[in-house]
């Protein structure tokens, strides 16, 4: 696997982690994209995995089988907001 064009295609492009760096966290004993993430910074890029996060699920599901396969937890990201906008615009509170 090391050394093959497929494995340098990036899984992650927000944090440029490549499928061979997703397989050594794999083979490192991770078992979930939290795992993964850990392991790699794979999903904590601008878009938080919503790019990465299929893909690592699927290559996780073909290194595990389907009863170790648990669901990513997902947080959404994070925006700014003002609390004029929790305050229908009244300064006092
Ligand atoms: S592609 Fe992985 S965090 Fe954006």
């Amino acid at each position: 696997m090391t050394g093959s064009p497929e494995n340098e295609i990036y899984i992650c492009r927000c944090e440029e982690v490549t499928r061979e760096e997703i397989l050594a966290a794999i083979a490192d004993g991770a078992t979930t994209v939290k795992g993964v993430k850990i392991r790699t910074e794979a999903g904590m890029g601008l878009c938080q995995g919503r790019t990465c996060r299929r893909l690592i699920s699927q290559m996780l599901a073909r290194t595990r089988p389907p009863s170790d396969i648990y669901p990513p937890t997902i947080r959404t990201p994070v925006r700014t907001a003002k609390i004029r906008e929790y305050t229908n615009g009244e300064d006092d509170l």
